[in-house]
């Protein structure tokens, strides 16, 4: 979005010593360096356990549901309580992208049309979204100015009195842009629209509080940043909309007792699990629930400590060495991923991968995504296999 800041100085940062113990749950971290948490987080101890403990548990009882389900209500407080929310106001779903379509079924678009997203989001939501066309939509994108920034003023001109929805990603997937989620969300509401807020590619990352935000609805995933397993999506709808929507997607998960087993009525739960339809992936449960305990015994606070001034520090190594980036410079437009620009995307991540390090391409950028188990000499290792490669390839500046 930027140019690089080649003047900046690049002041020494330390490791703190909690995050080399973080590290060390991380088995990956033996021989390869992870800076793909935006794609799939690292692997821990404890997630592995988990799952050893689910297929135990189904070898040795046959059947796993009197231990399952209430691991099921343990999640579901675990992610309320991660982001300052009531466990009333929780679902939990097959994916970030099924969670959404609950909630979007709830609606008859033909009586308020609207739905605005942005250029951001990630394409499946935005397929949803547009999905919604045969049902009476009017689907709206909002894209980002030239210089890459996506400023909430960016999508006064797509609002107005039909916008039901207002929906954006507070992280996007391809460039790390780092959207001010509480001003659009104040944005959609004086519209009369909801926020509905996908979070996947930050939660874990930084402490969030929904209220303080103001989201509608917020929807995430087991599988990045919670470093927990696919198969598992979040649901959050704020409580006092729950008694406002009535899924279409439904089944016996959303029922108000889902062990009623009668077909004589559709008698949806109260609170937000009305959002569920069938089995959740019972293993990726388990997987989840300890990596989100994992998680809080950090604490977010300390996490988003971390990753701001480790991609802070990331970022003025590589712009000191000349390279380009596609994520925002300024702190509170990014989330925990930097993305730098590349000539050659396949070559670079093949060479980073050689040397051990893990990340992934997009837009022909590398995507570098940092958490609370990356280090100051992960840094370091990036920025030599940067600089190791040719110019023609990393299209670093002479
Ligand atoms: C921001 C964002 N939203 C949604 C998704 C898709 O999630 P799911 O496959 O759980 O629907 C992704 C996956 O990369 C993502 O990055």
């Amino acid at each position: 979005l930027q140019e690089p800041q080649t003047s900046s100085p690049t002041t020494r940062l330390e490791t703190p010593a909690e995050v080399i113990a973080f590290r060390r749950h991380f088995p990956i971290f033996r021989d390869k360096m992870h800076l793909a948490s935006n794609s799939m987080g690292a692997l821990s101890e404890e997630v592995i356990e988990a799952q050893r403990l689910y297929l135990d548990e189904r070898l040795r009882y046959g059947t796993t549901w009197r231990f399952a389900m209430p691991r099921h209500e343990e999640l579901r407080a675990a992610f309320a309580d991660l982001i300052g929310a009531k466990t009333a106001e929780i679902a939990l779903c097959a994916s970030a992208t099924q969670a959404l379509g609950a909630v979007a079924s709830c609606f008859d678009w033909r009586e308020r049309p609207g739905i605005v997203f942005d250029e951001y989001s990630f394409p499946s939501t935005t397929y949803l979204w547009r999905a919604q066309e045969q049902r009476g939509a009017d689907v709206r994108r909002v894209d980002a100015r030239t210089d890459g920034s996506l400023p909430p003023q960016q999508f006064e001109a797509a609002l107005d009195a039909s916008t039901q929805i207002v929906a954006t990603s507070r992280v996007c997937y391809k460039n790390g842009y780092r959207q001010d989620v509480a001003a659009l969300a104040r944005l959609a509401h004086d519209h009369g629209a909801l926020m509905v807020v996908d979070d996947y590619q930050c939660l874990g990352t930084r402490a969030v509080d929904v209220r303080a935000d103001d989201c509608d609805v917020l929807v995430s995933g087991s599988a990045k940043y919670l470093l927990g397993s696919p198969g598992l999506g979040f649901l959050y709808v704020k409580e006092e909309l729950v008694g406002r929507l009535h899924p279409t997607l439904t089944g016996w998960f959303g029922q108000e007792d889902m062990n009623a087993f009668q077909v004589n009525s559709h008698d949806e739960a109260s609170d937000a699990r009305r959002f569920q339809t069938g089995t959740p992936a019972l293993s990726a449960i388990y997987e989840s629930l300890a990596a989100i305990r994992l998680l809080k015994e950090q604490g977010l606070g300390k996490v988003g400590d971390w990753v701001g001034r480790l991609t802070r520090h990331a970022m003025d190594r590589l712009a000191a060495e000349g390279y380009a980036f596609a994520t925002p410079l300024d702190d509170e437009r990014r989330g925990p991923q930097i993305s730098i620009r590349v000539k050659n995307g396949a070559g670079v991540i093949e060479e980073l991968l050689a040397r051990g390090i893990v990340c992934s391409s997009r837009d022909g950028n590398i995507r570098t995504a940092w958490h609370y188990y990356n280090t100051v000499e992960d840094v370091d290792a990036l920025v030599d296999g940067f600089n190791a490669m040719p110019a023609e390839w990393t299209g670093r500046a002479a």
